[in-house]
């Protein structure tokens, strides 16, 4: 790699919270006129279609060469060596309904392997972030995942199912058992937020189906730089594009697995 991973980060940073200023500024402006169905449940505005054109120029210029996979699909190369894996705004339900909750995720992979991921939660201004070989931080403190052993003292989080509802019924038992073995279950609306809650130990553990690329590349990748694991749902490293994760703090996975295995029939 013949790129200065640091000096790249803080660039990606400093460019996601201009876009992210943006689209702070334009969900006071939202009307309903403005809110486009892509498929149930589904939605975009021309706030994610144009910070993600924003987030392609300014990312592309920084490596002229890169290519590209992001929601909105303004651009997509995906055979080059570095490639960048961009949702412009991670939690759109959240952010058309004017809740705070919703974040720019964005991860750079450099022959496959993702090198940097960066979360900016957007209304509180917390960037998650990490480059390959480093620690990941919240802003400028170093973040670890939470050091907490057993289920019953945990706070999980999680994705509702609202597409894909062919498991339902498996997440339902699923979700019923943690309900009566864990501290509590919430759901914030944002994968990306979902994942840099578990690097910096504010939940223990994250499990989601149905997720794309973008919405867990960078938060993944942060989670495991901060000390946790990430797996698809049988243990395996199929997580990015496996459309199923689960990211937890490694000390309470086999208590999960087992139980994520049962309730999936796996
Ligand atoms: C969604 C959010 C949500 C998750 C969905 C994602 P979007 O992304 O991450 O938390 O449950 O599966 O699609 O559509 O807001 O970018
Ligand atoms: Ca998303
Ligand atoms: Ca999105």
């Amino acid at each position: 790699m013949q790129i200065d991973l640091n000096a790249l980060r803080d660039d990606v940073i400093k460019i996601s919270r201009e876009v992210g200023k943006f689209i702070k500024h334009e969900q006071s402006r939202l009307g309903t006129q403005n809110i486009e169905s892509k498929g149930k449940n589904d939605f975009v505005t021309y706030v994610d279609k144009a910070a993600e054109t924003l987030l392609v120029s300014e990312l592309g210029a920084l490596l002229p060469d890169s290519g590209f996979i992001t929601e909105e699909n303004t651009v997509s190369q995906e055979d080059k060596e570095y490639i960048w894996i961009i949702d412009p705004i991670d939690g759109t339900t959240n952010f058309i309904h004017g809740l705070p909750l919703f974040s720019i995720s964005i991860a750079l992979m450099f022959k496959k392997e993702i090198v940097l991921g960066i979360v900016l939660e957007v209304t509180n201004d917390e960037c998650f972030h990490s480059i390959l070989g480093g620690p990941a931080y919240l802003n400028e403190k170093e973040i670890f995942v939470s050091k907490k052993k057993h289920l019953a003292d945990s706070l999980i989080v999680t994705g509702f199912p609202y597409r894909d509802e062919g498991r339902l019924e498996a997440w339902m038992h699923l979700f019923i058992h943690l309900l009566q073995n864990t501290h509590g279950v919430r759901r914030l609306g944002s994968a990306a937020i979902d994942l840099a809650y578990v690097a910096c130990g504010r939940f223990e553990a994250f499990y989601e189906y149905g997720l794309s690329p973008w919405d867990v590349a960078a938060g993944g990748f942060i989670v495991k730089q901060a000390g946790g694991t990430v797996s698809d749902f049988s243990g395996k490293d199929n997580w990015l594009f496996g459309k199923e994760l689960l990211a937890g703090n490694g000390l309470m996975n086999a208590e999960l697995m087992l139980t994520i295995e049962e309730k999936f029939k796996l």
